[in-house]
């Protein structure tokens, strides 16, 4: 069958018209005429007749075999326009315009934390990402999207594969790129008994990994894994949420310091291990909320050992089941809201009645901010810019960040 590409569907799956429905075609691009076979509503490994002027030469050897990146045969401008269109349609969905601003985009080697699977060899072990739709195993030892130092640490996951693994299972490795070298949080690995504990122990001491988390329970730690947060260090706990790149987690916190001017006094809502609460207390006295208490404690901890910031208080909370009410605002200048890809529709409907004069907002989930940013407009506030910030480069993730303000009245 022959059919013309008409437009990336928000997964990055191209999407075409067959004549008994929609066909969906992996790696291709609007525009392009492809050939090839169908099976159900999948063209899937389409010839490709006439090319897109977007199409480009894939930059990474990987990426004809591996599954990690998905857009790499797309022009940097294609991906561009077309993660700022995501936000756009998302926005007008809920009849909501937005200003954009400039968009923000992570530099290739930049994923300073990855989950990659890892099964032992005949020789040793693979390490690698997994085949698109698929569970090969793939090896990616030129990754351009990787931080360098988490492929330096590849040998160490190895070691630890090949020390932890059964011969049968494959196993999950999140490592996260810290101040200490690589912490790595393992699943799927053989049950810890005391040999296996003093092995892994070995191997994170020969391998200079700080902290080594096996199925949930820390078996290692020898340096706590710090990560900058202002004039803060704090040490997440083992797979808290950290933004994917540093140059992303700068643009946003860029973009919110920028929204909340001057503001004195701020609530940070879902604040993670303090990304943003503890950068902003340089300037402003911060209360950050969060429903995880380990990330709260690894805020707390930062912040006391801290000097030249001003006074950071936290709250442990689940903001879906109880948000903060519109009176926990009085007096305050600023909110900054990261929720998860969920949203935050509760709080925002509390929000939307606090009388706070501006909100930073960002999200990872563009069809859940502009629902939640139509319950701020709804309550007087105006959305005054919205910022794409790519974390996810070569993927169809899409973030942003937004501020929303309140026209001058008198507060209630
Ligand atoms: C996108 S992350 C943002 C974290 C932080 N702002 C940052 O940039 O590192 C969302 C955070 O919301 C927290 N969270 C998830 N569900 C929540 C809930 N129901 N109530 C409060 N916090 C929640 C998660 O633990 C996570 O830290």
């Amino acid at each position: 069958m022959i059919v013309t590409i008409e437009r990336l569907g928000h997964l990055g799956d191209a999407i075409a018209q067959g004549p008994s429905g929609t066909i969906f075609v992996p790696q291709v691009l609007p525009g392009e005429v492809v050939e090839g076979e169908v099976t159900g509503d999948r063209m899937a490994a389409p010839k490709i007749l006439t090319p897109s002027s977007d199409r480009v030469r894939p930059p990474c050897v990987h990426f004809r075999t591996c599954g990690g990146c998905l857009l790499q045969h797309a022009s940097d401008p294609f991906v561009e326009g077309w993660k700022q269109e995501v936000v756009r349609s998302a926005l007008q969905g809920q009849g909501l315009e937005a200003s954009f601003r400039p968009m923000h985009v992570s530099p290739p080697r930049s994923r300073r934390r990855a989950t990659l699977s890892g099964r032992r060899t005949k020789g040793g072990a693979l390490i690698g990402f997994h085949a698109r739709a698929s569970d090969v195993l793939v090896a990616i030892p030129n990754c351009i999207l990787l931080d360098p130092e988490l492929m330096a640490a590849f040998p160490a996951l190895e070691a630890l594969v090949i020390t932890g693994g059964s011969r049968s299972a494959e196993l999950s490795l999140t490592v996260t790129r810290s101040l200490a070298g690589p912490d790595v949080a393992v699943t799927g690995g053989k049950p810890l008994d005391s040999d296996l504990r003093l092995a892994l122990a070995r191997v994170t001491a020969e391998h200079g990994i700080p902290r080594l988390t096996w199925d949930g329970e820390v078996v290692a730690l020898h340096t706590a894994p710090m990560q900058q947060m202002g004039e803060a260090r704090v040490a997440p706990p083992p797979g808290g949420f950290l933004q994917a790149t540093p140059q992303g987690e700068a643009a946003l916190l860029e973009a919110v310091s920028e929204a909340i001017g001057d503001a004195r006094k701020v609530i940070d809502l879902f604040a993670g291990a303090g990304t943003f609460a503890l950068p902003l207390a340089s300037r402003a006295e911060v209360h950050a909320v969060e429903s995880d208490p380990a990330m709260m404690q690894a805020l707390d901890k930062g912040w006391r050992n801290a000097t030249n910031i001003k006074r950071v208080t936290t709250e442990t909370r689940d903001l879906f089941r109880r948000p903060l009410e519109p009176d926990e605002f009085r007096h305050v200048d600023a909110v900054v809201i990261d929720p998860p890809r969920a949203g935050a529709e509760a709080q925002m409907t509390t929000l939307a009645k606090s009388g706070v004069p501006v909100i930073a907002a960002v999200s990872c989930n563009p069809v859940t901010f502009a629902r939640d940013a139509r319950i701020l407009l709804a309550g007087g506030y105006r959305l005054d810019w919205v910022q794409v910030v790519d974390q996810f480069r070569w993927s169809a993730h899409v973030e942003l960040a937004a501020r929303f303000s309140l026209p001058k009245v008198p507060r209630r």
